[in-house]
């Protein structure tokens, strides 16, 4: 089958990594390799559509050892299915979600075929297209991971008291305009909080429309004082965008409260004693152990908690899809097919993606 595979140009990886910006162009290629084997507990899923991550490009940059199916982002049609999992599913269901590309031979989503555990997967409601269908990746679970499964608000769609609760509690996302940003907002309303966010003023309409109750210009450079001053005592915290900035402006809107701000890139030193951060990575859903740039990486283990949260989430995500309780981000479709996903993977490189997700149908 045809995939996007990371190739082994080292050194510009080795000096993208130093440099903190991408050298040496792209280190992946469209390469034939052989279709996944499916486990019993796995579907064989025929992509129709991909959405694009930061992480993707990151990983055919920096992190991806040579020969890994890149991409993680998908919506598409059962193709197989293994004898475990024919209780749940059947060939040409309609099933998206995400996957852990980019490190494995046979495990990704940038290909013909791809292979999932088959509860860590979602089937598709007849009125959402797969464009849309696929932004319910990375992004969503990545929000649904560090809202719920690390600050411990409410699930999507659990009865809980918190809505009741008065004041609701105040949550700060910095970031809202972010795809990651877009569901955490949502994932907080229905978890009963205010929602504090930043973002750019073009970006205003679109967070609020996600259910902000208040935008802040992340440009001014007196935000977090002017968010503080309306808002003294928030205690917890999102950076979706997790650069730069962002974690002082965090730190800072957490500095009164001693609050805890979950990041999704490596964060500094907090800016302040007693504010707490906690850096997150989607990859520890998919329930498996992992390490970047082997034998010398950082090593993460399996967190069984974390897989457990994705295989509710996606079971939930159907019905919360259906009810319009959770919507997809604002689709940019890629033209091009196979070549549309390069193009994508180079408007993110460029930082030319806001308020929305590229998407790909293949
Ligand atoms: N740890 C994980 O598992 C995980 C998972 C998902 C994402 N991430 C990381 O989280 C970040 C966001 O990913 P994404 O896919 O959600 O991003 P994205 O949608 O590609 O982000 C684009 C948005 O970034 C906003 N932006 C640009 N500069 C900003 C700044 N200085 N401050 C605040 N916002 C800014 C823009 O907002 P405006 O147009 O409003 O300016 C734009 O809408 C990336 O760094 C990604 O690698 C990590």
């Amino acid at each position: 089958m045809k995939a996007l595979v990371s190739q082994p140009h080292l050194l510009s990886r080795v000096a993208t990594l130093a440099l903190g910006k991408t050298i040496g162009g792209s280190a992946a290629e469209f390469t034939d390799v052989p279709e996944p084997a499916i486990s019993p507990d796995e579907i064989l899923v025929k992509v129709r559509a991909v959405a694009i991550n930061p992480t993707d490009h990151m990983h055919i940059d920096a992190i991806s050892p040579s020969g890994s199916i890149i991409g993680c982002d998908y919506a598409g049609e059962v193709f197989k299915v293994g004898s475990n999992a024919a209780r749940s599913w059947s060939v040409g269901d309609r099933v998206a979600g995400a996957v852990h590309g980019g490190l494995f031979p046979d495990r990704g989503a940038f290909a013909e075929y791809l292979k999932v555990d088959s509860d860590l997967a979602w089937k598709v409601p007849a009125d959402v297209d797969d464009a849309a269908a696929a932004t319910f990746g990375v992004s969503a679970v990545t929000a649904m991971l560090g809202l719920n499964a690390r600050l411990g608000l409410p699930y999507p769609g659990e009865k809980h008291d918190i809505q009741r609760q008065q004041p609701a509690p105040v949550i700060f996302i910095y970031g809202g305009s972010t795809a990651a940003g877009l569901f955490a907002i949502q994932v907080a309303k229905l978890a009963g909080c205010t929602v504090i966010t930043t973002a750019s003023p073009h970006s205003t309409d679109l967070v609020t429309s996600y259910g902000a109750d208040a935008v802040f210009d992340y440009h001014d450079p007196d935000v977090a004082a002017a968010i503080v001053k309306q808002y003294p005592d928030i205690s917890i915290a999102v950076d979706c965008f997790s650069k730069g900035r962002s974690f002082s402006i965090s730190d800072t809107v957490l500095k009164n409260s001693k609050g805890k701000l979950i990041t999704l890139l490596q964060p500094p030193k907090p800016t302040y004693p007693g504010v707490e951060h906690e850096f997150i990575l989607a990859y520890t859903l998919f329930g498996h152990p992992f390490q970047w740039l082997p034998p010398i990486g950082p090593r993460w283990p399996a967190i069984p908690d974390d897989r457990k949260a994705l295989a509710r989430f996606y079971a939930t995500l159907p019905q919360l899809v259906s009810d319009k309780k959770l919507r997809a981000p604002p689709v940019f479709l890629e033209e091009g097919g196979w070549n549309g996903i390069l193009t994508g993977l180079d408007k993110l490189r460029a930082g030319k993606v806001s308020g929305g997700k590229i998407v790909v149908k293949l």
